[in-house]
């Protein structure tokens, strides 16, 4: 025998029960992104490697470990499946010319792949929701992106979501900063560990990250970048602050807070649980004003942030927030040659009235029928034999009322009588 076929290790199918509860939680992210003045874009999921290795850049986990890269066989084209969102969607924005007039508010949402090693909340297929606006200059945009995550949580009945801050200045500074820490690091070298002493040149912001208690004292003591930002990264960094102190948003200005992709300056944020274990950040961003010259766009500054879906609904999951599957207004079940063909143009004539209605398919005995009807949570039965049939009427069951009575009428009179029994039921609750 044949062995059977799974879905590639990481990358997971989202069943219907869950599905579901996936298209609700779009349906949330579209109307509050609409109220922000955000627009749809949509993006190939392909694109040509070296749109990432530029924008994310070279010397990355992303570039140079987790991205699922390959030749197209046809043309010989280096092709590599989204890693993140960004890089495509400022490609589209400079190939299709979209800042040319005036700035953009953009958003995706969308699949993304990174060969990272799966574990609860890290997969490697996963979803983001993508925000990104181009084409704005001040701290005034930055801050709206954190206002509008924050009312997201609520929207959602999120909390414990907290948001981390920091800036990153501009490149000179930071290789200001850079220089300073290498020296810093030099003179204490013989307090470096392994992977310290390999990190120093290539990579020396990432020392500080280290976990390795022995080296925590010398890292804290480090030279910081926020000293090495001049006036005008600095009143970015205050204007931004200064919103979110006058909204009342809570957050906490982590030093630390450098990024895994290296388009950005001056503001990045991460709003990070607790409640998802290792993978506990459900939202990440900041701005990137290099990165649309960079791509060979005429310079524009622009700011943007993912979200995980699969993080977002697992913590909607958690907090008990998953509602059930929608249940169906009616089940139609029927019986004998005429009975099924009445059955088809009492569904269509419900559905013409806005009823959402199953139509039993497949045969069965009535008592197997009605099971079904029960099982599906519907509100109604309408059931139609081949007495019914001859007399254009249907049986009309509340399937939900205990002792309600069931009626037989006109298959022309049901809609009214549902839609009636459906308001009159909605007004109690
Ligand atoms: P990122 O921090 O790489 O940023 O990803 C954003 C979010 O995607 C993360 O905070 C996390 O929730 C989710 N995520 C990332 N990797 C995985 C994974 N392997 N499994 C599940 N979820 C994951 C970006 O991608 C930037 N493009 C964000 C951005 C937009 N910056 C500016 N504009």
């Amino acid at each position: 025998m044949s062995q059977t076929l799974q879905a590639v290790r990481g990358m997971n199918d989202i069943l219907p029960d869950e599905a579901e509860f996936w298209e609700l939680f779009e349906d949330t992210i579209r109307s509050w992104l609409k109220a922000y003045g955000y627009r749809p874009i949509r993006l190939p999921i392909v694109e040509p490697t070296p749109l990432f290795k530029r924008a994310i850049g070279e010397v990355t986990d992303i570039v140079e470990k987790e991205m699922y890269s390959f030749i197209d066989s046809l043309n010989g084209e280096p092709l590599t499946l989204r890693p993140e969102g960004t890089a495509g969607c400022v490609r589209a924005v400079i190939q299709h010319n979209l800042i040319a007039r005036q700035p953009q508010r953009l958003y995706y949402i969308g699949q993304m792949y990174r060969h990272e090693r799966p574990q609860k909340g890290r997969y490697r297929q996963f979803h983001q929701v993508g925000v990104e606006a181009l084409g704005y200059a001040g701290p005034d945009i930055d801050a709206e992106m954190i206002l509008m995550s924050a009312r997201l949580w609520a929207d959602l009945g999120l909390d414990g979501i907290e948001l981390q801050l920091n800036s990153l200045g501009q490149p000179e500074e930071r290789a200001q900063h850079r220089a300073a820490l290498i020296s810093y690091f030099e003179e204490h070298a013989e307090l470096l560990d392994e992977d310290g002493k390999r990190r120093l040149y290539t990579n020396p912001l990432r020392i500080l990250d280290t976990k390795n208690p022995a080296l925590q004292e010398l890292c804290a003591a480090a030279p910081k970048l926020i000293d090495y930002l001049g006036a005008e990264s600095l009143a970015h960094f205050e204007g931004v602050q200064r919103v979110l102190r006058d909204a009342g948003v809570p957050f906490t200005i982590n030093p630390r807070l450098v990024r895994g992709l290296d388009y950005y300056n001056l503001t990045v944020f991460e709003w990070v649980t607790d409640r998802l274990g290792a993978q506990g950040t459900v939202c990440a961003g900041g701005r990137y004003d290099g990165l649309v010259g960079q791509l060979g766009g005429k310079p524009a500054p622009a700011c943007g942030f993912a979200m995980g879906i699969e993080r977002l609904i697992a913590l909607i999951s958690d907090a008990g927030g998953a509602p059930a599957a929608p249940a169906p207004d009616v089940y139609v079940v029927h019986q004998g040659d005429a009975a099924s063909r009445l059955a088809f143009r009492v569904a269509e004539g419900l559905r013409d009235q806005g009823i959402s209605v199953l139509l039993h398919c497949g045969g069965g005995s009535f008592k197997s029928q009605m099971k079904k009807a029960d099982g599906s949570g519907a509100t109604f039965a309408v059931i139609i034999g081949d007495d019914e049939a001859a007399t254009g009427e249907a049986q009309l069951k509340p399937l939900r009322e205990e002792g309600a009575a069931q009626l037989k009428l006109k298959v022309d009179d049901l809609a009214e009588a549902i839609i009636g029994q459906l308001i009159d039921s909605d007004e109690e609750e």
